[in-house]
């Protein structure tokens, strides 16, 4: 390109000078070699990187709180600017850190991940805020805090193996956070296709497509099969989830929901460390008990987990869920020491739902424990259940398309979709939480819905007849 510019100022030059005395051709000789050369040189500065992109929030697990990340290229100073909208502008400030991030491929492509929490937020109040240093800041974006009551209905849209390439329902999922639809977002692993990509470019490219979604909402998430490369280290680097784990696992609370994130992945990647299936494990019961105490399951009765390889599922690959002793629901014995795995577990702390993905399809179970049905009632089988309620929602879009079904799914299938699309829950109070399927394929409709009531919660609630 500028060779081309250049090429053609030449031309001008010629043509404004070409009537002038010979004397003048040196001058004129000198001032081409400067206008062809120079740029070539410039060429070779690089461009300075110290814009933010890639802006996305995280809900830091302490009411009034919410964590910016965000990348540069180059090193700067982590700020936020914010205020209350209707206030005024950039009222307060918030200084935070970068760490550095180098991806593992070929050209070790280096990048400054900055956090900033914010703290001292007030509940539901509607902030605007950039991000950024006295080098470059970002556009202006807005969140609403999370409402810190127990009675707070908070709504999220739930979904995973979204992609880079074909991400069918991002273009829908940003309008409807846009138009304030969502207060929580649950991305339940599989990004980009895959982050590490092109050395990390593909990674880039997604958070900057997500932008318009997670700049606006806390963006939750847990790791997939697709973050393994390298350790998981683009997972562990780009998100900021509450907790000291890298954002692996973790949990928080809202409304009347104790939600709780972790790795399948640690079943499946041995090579990573066996010890973190044990780690996540005992660190799922600690938090398991803890979230039982009385006075804490009486505040917050609903137990909701998400874990990206699901324990049951119907599709026709041979993935994991296909298998009646799947290593996410019965651990592993060909290993040593066996390895646990956590339907007992989940069933013991009378965990309610269990959100999952992976399978490129949409799948709603009636309640299931250890392979059987245990229906609330033949008519009413989510109300008061007598075991927890699964749903499987992997279909948003990526490269790899939709996945298929069986045809002959066992007595737990509910419900399947194949369409591309997406999920809503809405925790409405301790009693009800609302499910519904959204389907990209047919522009944002509706195609399954449910509600799921208990007027008890915690394992005696399997056992107890109304
Ligand atoms: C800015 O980042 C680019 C790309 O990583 C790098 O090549 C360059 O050396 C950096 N410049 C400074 C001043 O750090
Ligand atoms: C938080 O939600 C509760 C329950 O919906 C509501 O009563 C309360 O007004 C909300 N808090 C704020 C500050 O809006
Ligand atoms: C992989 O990363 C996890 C989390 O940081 C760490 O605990 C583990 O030791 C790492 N494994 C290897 C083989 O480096
Ligand atoms: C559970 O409830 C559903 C819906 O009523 C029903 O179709 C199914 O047969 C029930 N399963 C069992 C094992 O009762
Ligand atoms: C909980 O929400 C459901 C559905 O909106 C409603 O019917 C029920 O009365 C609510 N319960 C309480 C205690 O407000
Ligand atoms: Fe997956």
């Amino acid at each position: 390109m500028w060779f081309m510019c250049n090429h053609s100022s030449f031309l001008s030059v010629t043509t404004l000078y070409s009537h002038q005395p010979d004397g003048k051709m040196v001058t004129f000789l000198a001032a081409y070699v400067l206008l062809n050369f120079a740029p070539l040189l410039v060429l070779s500065v690089p461009p300075i990187w110290t814009q933010p992109e890639q802006v996305h929030l995280s809900y830091a697990g302490i009411p009034g709180s919410m964590v910016v990340t965000w990348t540069t290229f180059n090193k700067t100073d982590s700020m936020v600017e914010y205020g209350l909208q209707g206030g005024r502008l950039f009222e307060m400030s918030a200084k935070g850190d970068a760490t550095i991030f180098v991806d593992s491929g070929e050209e070790k492509r280096k990048m400054f991940i900055h956090r900033v929490t914010l703290t001292g937020l007030k509940p539901a109040a509607t902030y605007v805020y950039h991000c950024g240093s006295d080098e470059g800041w970002s556009d202006i974006f807005s969140f609403t805090a999370l409402n810190s009551s127990f009675s707070f209905s908070p709504r999220f849209a739930l979904y995973g193996d979204l992609g880079n390439e074909n991400p069918q329902s991002l273009a829908r999922l940003q309008k409807e956070t846009q138009l304030g639809m969502y207060d929580v977002i649950l991305h339940i692993g599989d990004f980009a296709y895959d982050m590490h990509e092109d050395n990390a470019r593909i990674g880039d490219e997604f958070m900057r497509q997500i932008q318009s979604i997670a700049a606006y909402v806390p963006y939750m998430t847990c790791p997939g099969n697709h973050e393994a490369t390298y350790n998981f280290s683009n997972y562990r680097n780009r998100f900021s989830m509450p907790g000291q784990t890298e954002s692996l696992w973790y949990s928080w609370n809202l409304g009347s929901a104790h939600i709780i994130s972790f790795s399948t992945e640690v079943y499946f990647y041995l090579e990573y460390g066996m010890d973190l299936i044990f780690k996540q494990y005992n660190w799922l019961k600690d938090d398991l008990e803890e979230a039982n105490k009385p006075e804490n399951r009486a505040k917050r009765p609903w137990i909701i987990t998400m874990g990206h390889r699901p324990m049951y599922c119907s599709d026709d690959d041979q993935d994991d869920c296909t298998k009646y002793d799947s290593w996410v629901r019965v651990g592993r014995t060909d290993i040593k020491p066996p390895a646990p795995g956590l339907e007992d577990l989940f069933y013991q702390y009378g965990v309610d739902l269990e959100l999952w993905a992976h399978e490129h399809t949409y799948e709603r179970l009636w309640p299931v424990y250890g392979d059987k049905v245990y229906n609330g009632s033949k008519e009413q089988p989510y109300v008061n259940p007598k075991a927890p309620v699964h749903i499987i929602t992997g279909s948003a879009g990526c490269r790899e398309r939709t996945d298929r079904f069986n045809p002959n799914p066992k007595e737990w299938s509910a419900f399947r979709s194949t369409d591309y699309g997406y999920s809503r829950m809405q925790v409405v109070n301790a009693t009800h939480i609302y499910l519904e399927q959204v389907s990209d394929d047919q522009y944002g409709k509706v195609i399954d819905s449910t509600w799921v009531v208990k007027e008890k919660h915690g394992f005696s609630s399997w056992l107890t007849s109304f």
